[in-house]
């Protein structure tokens, strides 16, 4: 809780940090990583370029000032769930909170000037670390549970088995432990992030991948969609410089949202490479409740295009009650054999997705399908708390779908 005083603070001062907090989280990553240029390596240079995670970091903590106080009821267990999923897979550590803290504030500071009296100043720091502790709390949990000593590293060496050309933008890699350990368990839905040095010295980047084999097998795997125009550091880097025998740094599973909730009818709705922990959930099934009713809906550009879709002849002779919708944008190559699937041209109706109203929905795809596919089910009368999703990249805070 923040004490009255600083609640009063914060209140008045709101609408400054608000208006002002694009220019703040901008000096905030200049300042910081002028002191600090290891962080580079830790942080996504895309989304630093195009702005989306100084957003993300600035508007969780003022997001966390409206609640604190009382000027927003948004339920924030499972915003902070998210980031410290997100943050346990990037092996963020306690200390690393000192030195945000410390820019984030300074940069409030030059930003909002005399404004900044020291019992404004304080009054954010209280704001700042009423966060940071519940966050650091939380990652502490996910590092025990995933196994992990106190300080000891996320980053395990694991290597490439293979590697398969799945379309002509997704790459599948599988991969086993490097050092001779037990593969991890992991939740369908759940995901690794995987660090590579990019080539010509230009550092390390760090990214997220859903896992998308058999929970429980000895191997792991992911697919990779190759990130084309301006070209997607590390997906380019997978594509292009991984080989089988490679090495690659991964961290344990982590991740909170399960695509396999629930032990009734189970509807799993994904786009494009959003398939990944659809597939994950159905290899799962196959093997632990093969008679649990699923109804599988991707949509795709083409056949062609529809990455991993050589597995579900296997997946529905293992699961005799999974029914497949797949819409495609171009209908000419849809034939798939061994696959009882319905073909429909063009892009997802939500009204005409096969629906038993007590399912657990799983989605995931880019932000706008899943506004239309979440708001239809929404509307057809699929309880909110029954419908997950999983967001590619940054943006829970600001794109929830709605
Ligand atoms: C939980 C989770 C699970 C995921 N699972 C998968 C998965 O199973 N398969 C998969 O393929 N992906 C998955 N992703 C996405 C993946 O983590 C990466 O975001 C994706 O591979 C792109 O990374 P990249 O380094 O290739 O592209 P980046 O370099 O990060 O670029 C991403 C985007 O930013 C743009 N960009 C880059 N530089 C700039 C710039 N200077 N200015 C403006 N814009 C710029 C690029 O054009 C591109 O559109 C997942 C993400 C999350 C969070
Ligand atoms: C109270 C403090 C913090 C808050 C409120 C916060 C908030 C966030 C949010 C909202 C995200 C996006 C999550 C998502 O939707 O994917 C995120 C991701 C991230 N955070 Fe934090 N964070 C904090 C502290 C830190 C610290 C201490 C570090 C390490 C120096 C850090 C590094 C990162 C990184 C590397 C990402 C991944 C995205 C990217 O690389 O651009 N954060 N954080």
């Amino acid at each position: 809780m923040l004490n009255q005083p600083s609640a009063a603070v914060v209140s008045a001062t709101l609408p400054a940090v608000r208006a002002h907090g694009e220019a703040i989280t901008r000096r905030f990553y200049q300042r910081m990583f002028d002191a600090h240029p290891e962080l580079l390596d830790l942080f996504n240079r895309g989304n630093q370029a195009s702005g989306a995670q100084q957003a993300a970091l600035a508007a969780a903590v003022v997001a966390y000032a409206e609640h604190l106080t009382g000027r927003s009821a948004m339920p924030w267990g499972p915003v902070l769930d998210r980031i410290a999923h997100k943050h346990a897979s990037l092996g963020i550590t306690p200390n690393q909170y000192t030195i945000v803290g410390r820019h984030l504030l300074a940069a409030v500071g030059e930003v909002l000037g005399d404004a900044v009296t020291p019992q404004v100043a304080a009054a954010w720091d209280e704001v700042y670390w009423l966060l940071a502790c519940e966050l650091v709390a939380r990652e502490a949990r996910l590092y025990a549970g995933a196994g992990l000593a106190e300080g000891e590293s996320v980053w395990r060496p694991w290597r490439v088995t293979a590697r398969r050309q799945e379309t002509t933008d997704v790459v599948s890699f599988t991969l086993t432990p490097d050092d001779g350990g037990a593969v991890p368990a992991f939740v369908p839905g759940q995901y690794t992030s995987v660090a590579v040095d990019l080539d010509g010295g230009r550092g390390q980047q760090i990214r997220q991948y859903s896992l998308a084999g058999r929970p429980g097998a000895d191997h792991w795997r992911i697919a990779v969609k190759r990130v084309r125009g301006a070209d997607g550091l590390v997906s380019t880097h997978l594509h292009e410089h991984v080989a089988v025998g490679g090495p690659l740094r991964l961290s344990p599973p982590f991740g909170e949202v399960s695509a396999v909730a629930g032990d009734g009818p189970l509807l799993l709705v994904s786009a494009g490479i959003g398939l990944t922990p659809a597939m994950a959930a159905l290899e799962h099934l196959a093997v632990a409740t093969p008679r649990r009713p699923v109804v599988m809906v991707h949509a795709d550009r083409a056949g062609a295009a529809h990455a991993l879709r050589g597995d579900l002849p296997r997946l529905h002779a293992a699961l005799p009650n999974l029914h497949t919708t797949l819409w495609y944008e171009d209908t000419t190559d849809a034939t798939l054999p061994g696959v009882p699937a319905e073909v429909t041209g063009g892009r997802v109706d939500p009204e005409l997705i096969p629906l038993s109203l007590d399912a657990h929905v799983h989605l995931c795809g880019p932000l706008p399908f899943m506004n239309t596919v979440r708001g239809g089910l929404l509307r057809r009368g699929v309880p909110v708390e029954r419908i997950a999703y999983e967001v590619f990249g940054p943006g829970m805070l600001r794109g929830e779908p709605n």
